[in-house]
């Protein structure tokens, strides 16, 4: 039996459908508000908007659970590679063997970048941000990898590219930046470790694999490939919506991650534990400046427009950043110092009431810098492994029957009719 909502408004009442998800989190249909009543809903930051049906990836931020394609990420990042993470966001299925010995294969086959793009790489400002460089390379690949024969071929093809590119884009440009001479992908190495070769072999000095920071980089990756319908995943789907190439949606997509209330967190919870160290180690007036809302400064790591508990993902983190350094022989002092402070924040009056818990970023930093990825990466460490999220988005929005060009609306606050004045009489 389908259930309603009732509006009133004036004197008619007006039925809405209310639609339930399979894990049984409720709606109402608003898709012909306007339609019958000639309203629309105000929404800001969409908190209260379900802006798609999806079956990728399901969360419930009141109970701390994230699951893609049904399977708890605790699983995923005890048992899978991010190939198979990837595979199963994307197919929707986990891959057999032999799917996922294709699957190595063309990524592989894809994973080459043109020789000519490196032009571009020397000639951005040596101080330019990785994540702006990333973004502008990979909407650079379409000019690069033109149009295929049929869909299928196009958006197979492309998706491997995507994931196969990116990632030996990222350890080019970090290559560049130190004006050392990029390492080419191994078709030898799993994905993990053909990262960490490219990223840190030298002529003088040959990259030694190390599983423990091999598993590292499987487990931090696993737990970026996708979060629903966040910032920087909506802006893929909308910026989908107009039917641009897929390279301009995921482009758009590591532009929105960039910001620090989104994925650039995980570089700002380290300068900003940076700046308590210099400043002395005093954890108290960092916590009372987040407190006072007439100054600007948040806890960067805290906080979640979902999670009102602890967030799974940074659970997992913080159990690898003390189990990791110890194996890797490495004593931070910034750990400690996150330690301090989460403690601290978690006994306040102020994070308390206001569900404020460590997020994914708080302690994804600690693990980056362990395995030797410098600060300014790190939110590209980051796009690399939401990329299958993405994707898999992308693509279920191009395959959604009701699929319609997002397009919001505004309730108009401006001036209004009102007559030109003449530059003389103004
Ligand atoms: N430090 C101090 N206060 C905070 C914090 C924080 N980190 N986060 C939220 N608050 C407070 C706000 O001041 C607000 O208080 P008020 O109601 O008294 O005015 C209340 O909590 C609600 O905050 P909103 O900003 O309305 O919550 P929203 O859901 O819009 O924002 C966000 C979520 C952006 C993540 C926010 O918590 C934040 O800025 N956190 C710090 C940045 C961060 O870590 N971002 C990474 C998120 S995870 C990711 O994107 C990968």
């Amino acid at each position: 039996m389908t259930a309603f909502v009732k509006i009133v408004y004036g004197e008619r009442t007006f039925e809405l459908p209310v639609i339930m998800g399979s894990e049984g989190e409720k709606a109402i249909d608003i898709s012909k508000l306007r339609q019958k009543t000639g309203l629309i809903t105000l929404d800001p930051g969409f908190a209260n908007t379900g802006s798609c049906k999806s079956s990728i990836t399901f969360m419930d931020g009141e109970k701390g659970i994230l699951r893609y394609r049904g399977i708890p990420v605790e699983q995923l990042a005890e048992h899978a590679s991010f190939k198979e993470t990837a595979y199963l966001l994307i197919n929707g299925v986990l891959p057999t063997r032999k799917e996922l010995n294709k699957f190595s294969v063309m990524l592989n086959d894809h994973s080459l970048v043109h020789e000519d793009m490196q032009l571009f790489y020397h000639n951005f400002p040596r101080a330019s941000h990785p994540m702006g460089i990333l973004s502008s390379m990979v909407n650079a690949l379409r000019s690069f990898y033109p149009e295929l024969q049929t869909l299928e071929e196009e958006i197979n093809i492309t998706v491997t590219r995507l994931l196969a590119k990116t990632r030996t884009m990222a350890a080019m440009s970090y290559k560049m930046s130190r004006g050392h001479k990029v390492v080419y992908p191994r078709p030898d190495l799993a994905y993990c470790e053909n990262f960490l070769n490219m990223m840190f072999d030298t002529p003088v000095k040959p990259y030694q694999i190390d599983q423990e920071v091999v598993n590292a980089l499987r487990v931090f990756w696993i737990l970026h490939a996708d979060h629903e319908q966040n910032c920087s995943t909506s802006a893929v789907r909308i910026v989908g919506s107009g039917r641009v190439t897929l390279y301009a949606a995921i482009s758009a997509g590591i532009a929105a991650l960039w910001g620090p209330l989104h994925g650039g967190a995980n570089q700002a919870v380290i300068e900003m534990l940076a700046d308590i160290a210099e400043s002395g180690g005093k954890i108290a007036p960092f916590i009372e400046r987040a407190k006072d809302n007439k100054d600007p400064f948040r806890l960067m790591g805290f906080g979640h427009r979902v999670y009102k508990t602890y967030d799974p993902r940074a659970k997992i983190m913080k159990k690898m950043c003390d189990t990791v350094l110890p194996r890797l022989k490495i004593s931070d002092p910034l750990l400690d110092l996150a330690k301090e402070l989460e403690e601290a924040a978690l006994k306040d009056d102020y994070f308390i009431e206001h569900n404020l818990y460590p997020n994914v970023d708080f302690y994804s930093g600690i693990i980056l810098r362990a395995i030797g990825i410098p600060t300014n990466m790190f939110t590209v460490m980051f796009a690399i492994g939401r990329l299958p999220g993405w994707i898999a988005q992308w693509k279920e929005s191009m395959d959604d029957p009701n699929w319609k060009i997002s397009r919001p609306r505004q309730i108009y606050t401006g001036p209004t009719e009102m007559d030109y004045l003449p530059i003389d009489k103004r």
